[in-house]
């Protein structure tokens, strides 16, 4: 089982280039579907989670052609089926995207409900309160979720919750049906604008993307487009934090700085210097981090997906922390982790209150999630000693190159598969 193995002490320094955003290109992907011209996307993360979508794709009937590992051409010309495959709905949730595509298009979809996930229960209760909203029957049979409708219609939709995945769900069936749409208590977040620009680069009529209102006028007809994925916020958040906690210097390019504001503010409010450019931003900490709360919030909030991140960084700060989770309900699984690195942190309920300690030690722990994943990576990197990581799956499902991003900023960390490599890896870095 493949896992990392890290030598902590280094700091970080150098260039590092962003890939394309993993939760906009699972958005945009399903998307293309909706048209039976030829859709050519570019800055495609190769990440797990873009192949498997690519492969549930495929398993519809849609033509997928790798031009690379950034690019795929996309022609849904011979959809043969509007069933998805549990095994990919298991492998990524965000196979759901296919409900609002397919229904969008074909006025009906088969797609089995998504389980819950190891950060909290994630319903989407609100996806399909904006399909029956605009006129679909929605049951849900066996696991499976069928929707249908003789035609799709405009609705006037709000959003209990500001949740991402309803809004670009329920932004898709709606760009196909007849009249107008309106979502209320959107989710703003970046890929929820590149979606809506993807849509509309398409012949899509979408407005208010990036607001809290979005209104849509159904089309007939959706065209081929051209379309490169945005840089990925999160990714270029995770090496901002790993880059504090190292006391590195880095440059973090291909990204846009707006996205990353709330980061920036919070890494100046622990003692960083950050440098803002049109494409690129730096992160300079040259002595202990301090202090500072934090909580998460939608879009332009503190994003719920950079907390593990600043958790950890927090946990080698001078002072006291107090880190709120207000998105999710069990996002706190790797302060355990931590703590088995010497981290001191208490949960209680959806807060964490972190007293930050002067060093970490290199300790064998587990990646529970994608994020709690990377930001272990951070800790180790950040340690004494030696960290091993385990279940680093999860952490390849949406980070690119990951080990090979941070060997390029001086990082001593490899993937291993067995003992061997292990021992190897010990004999070169002591
Ligand atoms: C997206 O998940 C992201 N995933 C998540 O990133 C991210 O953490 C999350 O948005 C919040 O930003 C993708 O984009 C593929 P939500 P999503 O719907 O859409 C509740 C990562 O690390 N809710 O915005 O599932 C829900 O339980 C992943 O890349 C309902 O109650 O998140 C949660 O408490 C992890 N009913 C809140 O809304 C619904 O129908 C926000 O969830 C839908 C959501």
């Amino acid at each position: 089982m493949e896992q990392f193995i890290i030598r902590g002490g280094n700091p970080l320094v150098g260039e590092v280039d962003i890939s394309g955003a993993k939760n906009a290109a699972l958005g945009i992907l399903p998307a293309a579907i909706m048209t039976e011209d030829t859709v050519r996307i570019t800055n495609l993360p190769d990440v797990r989670d873009i192949n498997v979508m690519l492969e549930a794709m495929s398993q519809i009937g849609v033509k997928v052609e790798r031009v690379s590992r950034h690019e795929a051409l996309i022609t849904a010309d011979q959809v043969t089926d509007v069933s998805v495959d549990y095994e990919f709905i298991k492998k990524i949730r965000a196979s759901y995207y296919l409900l609002g595509a397919l229904l969008g298009k074909f006025k009906r979809a088969e797609v089995p409900l998504p389980g819950g996930c190891n950060i909290g229960s994630r319903p989407i209760d609100l996806h399909l309160k904006g399909f029956r909203a605009m006129g679909a029957q929605v049951t849900i049979k066996n696991g499976v979720i069928i929707a249908e409708a003789k035609q799709l219609h405009g609705a006037h939709i709000y959003l209990d919750t500001v949740s991402v995945g309803a809004t670009i769900n329920i932004m898709m069936a709606a760009a196909m049906a007849d009249g107008r749409t309106i979502i209320e208590n959107c989710a703003r977040e970046p890929h929820v604008v590149d979606v809506a620009n993807f849509l509309n680069s398409m012949g899509a009529n979408i407005k208010g993307a990036g607001t809290d209102v979005i209104r849509i006028r159904g089309v007939e007809k959706l065209h081929a487009t051209d379309y490169p994925i945005i840089p990925d916020q999160i990714e270029a958040g995770t090496f901002m934090f790993a880059a504090a906690a190292t006391k590195g210097d880095i440059m973090v390019r291909n990204v846009i700085p707006k996205h990353l504001e709330a980061t920036t503010a919070k890494l100046l409010e622990m003692g960083c210097e950050v440098e803002e450019f049109d494409s690129a931003v730096r992160v300079v900490a040259s002595k202990r981090l301090t202090n500072t709360n934090v909580k998460t919030l939608p879009y332009p909030g503190f994003p719920t997906d950079m907390q593990p991140q600043i958790g950890v960084a927090l946990s080698m700060a001078e002072g006291t922390s107090i880190v709120t989770e207000s998105i999710f309900e069990n996002r706190f699984k790797y302060i355990d982790e931590l703590a088995r690195m010497g981290g001191t942190a208490k949960v209680e309920g959806n807060t964490a209150i972190i007293t930050g300690v002067s060093k970490l030690t290199g300790a064998r722990v587990s990646a529970l999630d994608l994020r709690a994943g990377a930001a272990l990576v951070i800790a180790g990197l950040a340690a004494e000693g030696i960290t091993i990581i385990d279940d680093i799956k999860y952490i390849l499902r949406g980070y690119e190159n990951f080990d090979e991003k941070l060997r390029s900023l001086g990082a001593e960390i490899q993937m291993i598969q067995n003992e061997k490599e292990e021992q190897q890896f010990r004999l070169r870095v002591i």
